[in-house]
């Protein structure tokens, strides 16, 4: 995704300088970190982003891209994204992360720089993308189902209902022509 632009967005490989707005992003976002997964701890997930962690077993960490989302004069970061080219097969690219800071949600960013993601997906020939969404997290799951993510691949989780427990819906939009 390094270099991609949308109208209002500009891609930019992140790098360990950008640590302190990551972290700062992630902790605007801590009520609904904590609704997502075990690990919430805003500096252990901008630790994790900027050390391009999460390759999948066996994958290639240059198939996996990382990139902080900037306003098109490049001064304030919007959010952050993660995606994988090639996983869990070679066709299908998938979409770890996806976040933007709150004063930069419901704007219509999020499919602004979806759109521009599928283009390039389908550029690479790829045929779709997925993703994983924490099931309590309504407000991304319509996201991802308002933009076509309506095949679901899979399901994880824990399986008690308790408040501390966490479970995952895998989706996937079909991207070819
Ligand atoms: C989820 C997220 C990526 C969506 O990006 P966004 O730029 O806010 O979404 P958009 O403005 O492009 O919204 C597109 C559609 O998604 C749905 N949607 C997005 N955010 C929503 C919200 N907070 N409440 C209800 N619907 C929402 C709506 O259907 C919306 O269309 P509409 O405004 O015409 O009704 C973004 O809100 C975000 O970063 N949230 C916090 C982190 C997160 O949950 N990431 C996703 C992990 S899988």
């Amino acid at each position: 995704m390094e270099g991609l632009q949308t109208p209002r967005l500009v891609c930019m490989a992140v790098t360990p300088a950008h640590f302190s707005e990551i972290f700062s992003l992630y902790q605007r976002n801590q009520a609904l970190l904590a609704l997502l997964d075990h690990e919430h701890d805003p500096a252990h997930l901008a630790t994790r982003f900027v050390r391009k962690a999460n390759v999948p077993l066996g994958g290639s960490v240059r198939q996996l891209s990382k990139v902080v989302l900037f306003s098109p004069d490049q001064t304030k970061i919007r959010g952050l994204c993660s995606v994988y080219y090639g996983y869990p097969e070679p066709h299908i690219a998938y979409v770890g992360e996806l976040f933007f800071a709150p004063d930069a949600q419901r704007m219509g960013l999020g499919r602004e720089l979806y759109l521009a993601l599928e283009a390039q997906v389908r550029v690479r020939s790829m045929q779709a993308v997925r993703v994983g969404v924490g099931l309590r997290n309504w407000n991304a799951l319509r996201f991802w189902i308002r933009l076509g993510f309506v095949h679901i691949t899979g399901m994880s989780g824990a399986r008690d209902f308790t408040p501390q427990a966490y479970a995952f819906l895998e989706l996937e939009k079909n991207c070819t022509p």
